[in-house]
């Protein structure tokens, strides 16, 4: 049985200018110990869709999904109090920024032992000792004496070491980092991806990792979901996507990556993803697809329920050239 399964999972937002799907129709399925990634720029509803899982999203949005559980468990019909016995426990979350996830008020020590005395119940000295346990356990050297540290005395990468510390606290089942390295140095990236890896096979929690960096995703996961504008626009696992992507987007990825150009200037996707007010009417990403034809323009490509190994796309690509392409499109 798979750990967590989303079938269909829309979100959208009520706003000043009317309504905004941010997230459309995104599946997943996650079996226990498994790493998967979802990657796509900035924009794409990565975020959304997982604070959505968790009930985490404000009253303004509206998130529907023909399948959303949890070991087992129906989260749409989940009663707020259980909701809050699994989220931070059982399903816990890594943010991207760890200054503004940590409370710049309280110490360390008492950030990390909240959640023990809420989900776990233990006394005083056995949280100072799980605390310490924990902080030694990502690696942050004199764990004692950070304790009483407050954020503000920690770097960026010793904090994003704390909220792993905290999120793991509960040993989860399944974690959610959410681009947990991109505020970091690059230097500091690599111990923080190290770590996160380290721990998912210590404990066999299933990982799920955003991003926005396929660098990462190459390092990392056994399966990868590509989003873009809210949508899935193809899934495979993480060999098949990287020798042969079947979205246009997907090859646009993986050009802009440093180790594939052969250029002394990096490749970029021109243009951005679409927002509430520029989205096209066909394809999302036809405004900036370099094998955009008239019916791209016009018509949404759909997706069978079935989309594993497909991609939303008109033309899928077949080792790197569109497929049914129109003739006279042809360069
Ligand atoms: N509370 C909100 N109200 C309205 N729009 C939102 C809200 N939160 C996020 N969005 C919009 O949803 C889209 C997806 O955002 P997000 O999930 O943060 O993208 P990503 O994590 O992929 O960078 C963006 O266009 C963003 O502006
Ligand atoms: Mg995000």
């Amino acid at each position: 049985m798979p750990l967590l399964e989303i079938e269909n999972l829309t979100v959208s937002f009520q706003t000043a200018g009317g309504q905004f799907t941010a997230v459309d129709r995104v599946s997943l399925h996650i079996e226990p110990g498994e790493i998967v990634s979802v990657v796509g720029e900035s924009g794409s509803g990565k975020s959304v869709a997982m604070l959505a899982l968790m009930g985490l999203l404000p009253w303004t949005a509206t998130v529907t999904a023909d399948v959303l559980r949890f070991a087992g468990q129906d989260m749409q019909t989940i009663p707020k109090q259980e909701l809050r016995k699994i989220i931070g426990s059982k399903m816990a979350m890594i943010f991207q920024e760890p200054m503004t996830s940590l409370n710049p008020c309280f110490t360390v020590g008492f950030q990390l032992t909240e959640s023990l005395k809420i989900h776990l119940g233990l006394n005083r000295a056995q949280r100072k000792a799980r605390a310490i346990e924990l902080l030694e356990l990502v690696g942050i050297p004199e764990p004692q004496k950070r304790l009483s540290a407050f954020p503000h005395q920690l770097s960026g990468g010793m904090n994003q070491r704390v909220m792993i510390a905290m999120a793991i606290s509960c040993d989860p089942q399944l974690l959610i980092a959410d681009e947990p390295t991109t505020a970091l140095d690059v230097t500091i990236q690599a111990q923080i991806l190290d770590l996160l890896l380290k721990l998912q096979k210590e404990k066999g929690m299933s990982l799920v990792l955003i991003t926005h960096d396929m660098g990462v995703v190459a390092e990392t996961a056994e399966r990868v979901a590509v989003q873009y504008a809210g949508q899935q626009v193809e899934k495979q696992p993480v060999k098949g996507l990287f020798s042969s992507p079947h979205h246009p987007y997907t090859q646009a990825l993986l050009n802009s990556l440093p180790e594939r150009s052969d250029s002394k200037i990096l490749p970029s996707i021109a243009g951005v993803v679409p927002g509430q007010f520029d989205k096209p009417k066909g394809c999302l990403f036809s405004p900036r697809c370099e094998y955009v034809t008239d019916h791209c323009r016009t018509t949404p490509p759909q997706i069978g329920p079935e989309s594993f190994g497909r991609a939303l796309c008109h033309y899928p690509l077949k080792d790197g050239k569109p497929t049914n392409y129109p003739k006279e499109e042809a360069k």
